[in-house]
């Protein structure tokens, strides 16, 4: 029997991901289940999703909202539908709200940021617990945000592995694996529960980089982790090479073998993993993660979000995204933690 308790090696971490027979896949993820529900108990924690803006200075190959992808709408989300977005998550229950957008850093644009996440704060009389993934910035200005009354953050490294990291961005400062990594390195300094993630099955990617993007994610102490398929986008350079074969499979073991690895962590069930299978956030829940992110942003900008092709519930407003999932979560038998934060027992600890 393979070794699933205690695991800590890339041998073992490897042995997981190599599982190719379904029973045994099987076993995996109902262990690193038992191991969740043991560690830090069976219940979801939401975190309703806000996409403020798909402006972006980046140009990574694999994203749809590339600042060169010239057929995208553009939009920022004014303050008055961040607030009343804000308002369904405080009235929803969901404890606690996710602001995402495309990467900027203009002065103009932080200092909005900071006094957004006031607004959230004062408007929840500090209930809610508000989570920034905005990208790379300065140290000054996480800091800036965090004393706002953020206090999570996510930043995905995307792939542990630098020549990966170098095939999949532009080869320029913008694009830096090593500041990325100092970005996280910053976010944690700062007091943040700080979270990062990879994509899983990128083209010219092995399953020796993900048992590495695993040891990354235990090394560098994150509180918490998203990570997903890679799904093509036709209209970026990444997509044009029509590679896509991630399956459900991988990213469920990668869920298992994450939770094996650091059971006190937050996992969360991502949406990417809901467009190769309808019940993939679910059947991830089965397999060790702990959080999701149903989307709150207004239906009316929804579409020009699509960092990747075929995007769930993009005609959805946020009610019906709630009540879907809660129906889905109900039929598999999962329990909702509602208004708590759900804090990482990482971070805890
Ligand atoms: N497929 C899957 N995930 C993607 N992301 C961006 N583009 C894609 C894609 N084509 C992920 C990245 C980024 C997050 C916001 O979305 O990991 O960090
Ligand atoms: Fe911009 Fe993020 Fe897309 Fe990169 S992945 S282009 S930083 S929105």
């Amino acid at each position: 029997m393979m070794k699933l308790i205690g695991i800590s090696t890339k041998e073992e971490i490897l042995n997981i991901l190599s599982e190719t027979n379904p029973d045994k896949i099987s076993e995996i993820t109902k262990e690193a289940y038992r191991v969740k529900v043991e560690t830090i108990g069976s219940r979801v924690h939401l975190r309703g999703l806000i996409e403020l803006s798909n402006i972006c200075v980046k140009n990574c190959y694999y994203c749809g909202i590339r600042a060169d992808n010239e057929s995208v709408n553009r939009y920022e989300l004014s303050d008055e539908h961040v607030m009343e977005g804000a308002e369904f998550a405080l009235r929803a229950g969901y404890g606690s709200l996710v602001l995402q957008a495309g990467e900027r850093s203009s002065p103009g644009y932080t200092k909005h940021v900071t006094s957004l996440v006031k607004r959230i704060k004062e408007l929840s009389e500090g209930k809610l617990g508000i989570t920034l993934s905005l990208g790379e910035q300065n140290i000054e200005t996480y800091r800036e945000w965090y004393e706002a009354g953020a206090h999570r953050y996510l930043l995905r490294i995307e792939t542990s592995n630098p020549d990966l990291y170098s095939k999949i961005h532009p080869n320029n400062t913008l694009h830096s694996w090593e500041r990325r990594v100092q970005a996280i390195k910053d976010l944690i300094t700062v007091g943040y529960q700080t979270g990062t993630g990879v994509m899983i099955g990128l083209p010219y990617q092995t399953l020796d980089d993900l048992a590495d993007d695993l040891l990354f994610i235990k090394n560098i102490g994150v509180h918490m982790v998203g990570m997903g398929p890679y799904l093509k986008h036709s209209e970026t350079p990444l997509g044009r090479l029509g590679v896509n074969t991630t399956s459900l499979d991988l990213t469920l073991k990668m869920v298992s073998a994450l939770r094996l690895l650091l059971p006190r962590i937050n996992i969360a069930a991502t949406t990417a993993m809901q467009v190769i299978d309808p019940y993939g956030r679910e059947r991830a829940v089965l397999a060790g993660a702990n959080i999701i992110m149903p989307n709150m942003t207004i239906t009316e900008v929804r579409e020009n979000y699509q960092i990747y092709e075929n995007k769930p519930g993009i005609k959805d407003d946020a009610d019906i995204s709630k009540s879907k999932l809660e129906e889905n979560l109900a039929k598999m038998g999962i329990e909702i933690g509602w208004n708590e934060w759900g804090d990482s027992s990482a971070f805890e600890h």
